[in-house]
């Protein structure tokens, strides 16, 4: 079966509430497994970075799903590529939140990453993390 990775960026709707990241993560605890979607979720406070992966069809459902959330905006296809592994075969959605400045939640971002992030992966991270507007 192809494995497809997708990456996006999108900006949260001002005044997102804990409640609704909670939310986000429960649908998505749920979902992914059923459909056996992996990832990981990266937030700042202000903006949105998600790595989905799974069956091709099951991801470009997903973002389609996605893109019509009205919990996030200018969603933005960052990266789609076939891929013949899984970087993050454990998580149906792993969730970081950075919380300090760029640095501090690059290297962060960085730890927390699973070692079997292939590299290609890993620099895709990092530069959207560096590009991820902070809030303030
Ligand atoms: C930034 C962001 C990331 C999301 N990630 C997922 C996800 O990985 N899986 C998922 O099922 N829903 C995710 N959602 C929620 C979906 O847009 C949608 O609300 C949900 O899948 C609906 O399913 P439910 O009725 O079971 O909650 C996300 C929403 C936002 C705003």
């Amino acid at each position: 079966m192809e494995l497809k990775s997708l990456t996006y960026t999108s900006w949260a709707r001002p005044r997102i509430s804990d409640g609704d990241i909670e939310a986000i993560l429960r649908s998505s605890h749920t979902n992914n497994p059923l459909e056996g979607i992996g990832g990981v979720l990266i937030f700042n406070g202000g903006a949105f970075m998600q790595v989905l992966e799974g069956s091709e069809k099951a991801v470009d459902d997903m973002a389609e799903r996605l893109r019509a959330d009205k919990r996030h905006s200018n969603f933005f296809i960052r990266d789609e590529r076939l891929i013949s592994e899984r970087a993050f075969p454990d998580w149906s959605m792993a969730y970081l939140r950075l919380k300090d400045d760029e640095f501090v939640g690059e290297d962060r971002v960085q730890r927390a990453l699973a070692r079997a992030v292939p590299d290609a992966t890993r620099n895709i991270i990092r530069a959207l993390t560096q590009s991820l507007p902070v809030a303030r």
